[in-house]
């Protein structure tokens, strides 16, 4: 744990520091970052609709009937560097609508952007991943596209997108989406992390997926001792690839006095899956004064979380009485601090949620956080009687 804390801090935040963690010098699955985050959602114009509306993302792209899809329907939604993509079954049974019935509204695709969507699919199919998807071309006016996709935790999976022959919009089969409703963005930038909790004692076995599978290293880990509340408890280690560009913390839950957030999660998920997508800004004053204007929920963090701030973290540039107003976290590592704050589940079910973040230096998880974040989500636990 101390080496690792260490081995963290020791980071230049630069790739070449990173892959000195690397026991390989050859990256064999070279990502250069996240190409989109697909959901399974019962209503996907719907849910469309909430997240320009709330998050301000913006129209990209669609494919339906109207493009000759006929089994399913996808909006594609965009800010800055994430896209989001948001697909429903038109039909009865299927793929899409037992993974809805299963788990609810649900990340089913987390896409890798690669230079070449075959060798990865190859790389990591030799390693022992369970295939998804083979190398598949799709092509239309605007060039083609390879992809191919291999099985993570729970039914999530990694598709990785080759798009260095493609200027379409987004992919072959999809058209602009033009609409006259274009909410301003909130300053969202990009993907810093994306989470997946699994179930009891099966942490090591994916951090070792990833390392394994994917060539990814364990930069950060944290026990039940760092991150416990009186009444929850879990375990969580933080994977990243060569580049850094990805980075999958991993949580399971340990043993607590209640039912810790993990198992809720479990449990309503119906098994392992993703868990929060966090999502970087460069002023999270304004983003989340923008999202909350625009109805997203956020986790309450008790007034007191400020009285010892400055003592815990030293000189910050923002105004402690301005992020107490926003119930924004803040930690520090060697490095710099981190500005974070976590909204309540976007779903019906106590699932998936988002963190915004800032990073000022830091390039920890805000661990100093955990303990006042696990109390709030307790209270929410608590009002929902799964604690
Ligand atoms: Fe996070």
């Amino acid at each position: 744990m101390a080496t690792e804390i260490k081995d963290l801090h020791n980071l230049q935040n630069t790739e070449y520091s990173l892959k000195k963690l690397f026991k390989d010098a050859e990256d064999f699955l070279p990502l250069l970052g996240t190409d989109y985050v697909e959901l399974y959602v019962g209503n996907a114009k719907q849910s469309a609709h909430f997240y320009k509306t709330a998050f301000g993302f913006q129209s990209e792209a669609y494919a339906g009937l109207e493009t000759g899809m006929k089994d399913r329907v996808s909006y594609v939604l965009k800010q800055d560097k994430i896209r989001l993509v948001l697909t429903t079954s038109l039909k009865e049974g299927g793929v899409i609508n037992e993974h809805i019935n299963k788990h609810g509204d649900g990340v089913k695709v987390v896409a890798l952007w690669v230079e070449d969507a075959t060798k990865a699919w190859e790389e990591t199919t030799k390693r022992g991943a369970k295939s998804f998807m083979k190398p598949t071309r799709e092509e239309d006016k605007n060039g083609h596209v390879v992809r191919s996709g291999i099985h993570t935790y729970g039914e999530t999976v990694h598709i990785f997108v080759e798009r260095k022959n493609y200027n379409g919009i987004f992919l072959p089969g999809f058209k602009k989406w033009e609409s006259h409703y274009n909410p301003e963005p909130v300053g969202l930038k990009f993907i810093d992390h994306m989470v997946g909790n699994v179930g009891w004692n099966e942490m090591n076995t994916w951090c070792e997926f990833y390392d394994k599978v994917m060539g990814f290293a364990q930069i950060i880990s944290f026990d039940d001792s760092d991150i416990s509340t009186e009444f929850t408890a879990l375990m969580s280690k933080v994977m990243s690839n060569g580049n850094g560009r990805i980075k999958f913390p991993i949580n399971e839950p340990a043993e607590g006095k209640k039912k810790s957030q993990i198992e809720e999660y479990i449990d309503f998920y119906n098994g392992a899956g993703v868990q929060h997508i966090a999502v970087a800004t460069n002023d999270i004053v304004a983003t989340v004064s923008a999202m909350r204007d625009r109805g997203v929920e956020f986790l309450y963090v008790p007034e007191n979380y400020y009285d010892d701030l400055l003592e815990r973290v030293g000189d910050i540039d923002e105004d402690v009485e301005v992020l107490k107003e926003h119930g924004i976290l803040i930690d520090r590592d060697d490095e710099g601090y981190l500005l974070q704050l976590f909204t309540k589940p976007v779903v019906d079910r106590p699932t998936m949620f988002f963190e915004i973040i800032q990073r000022k230096g830091a390039q920890s998880f805000g661990k100093g956080n955990f303990k006042a974040l696990f109390e709030a989500i307790e209270r929410e636990q608590e009002n929902r009687g799964t604690l």
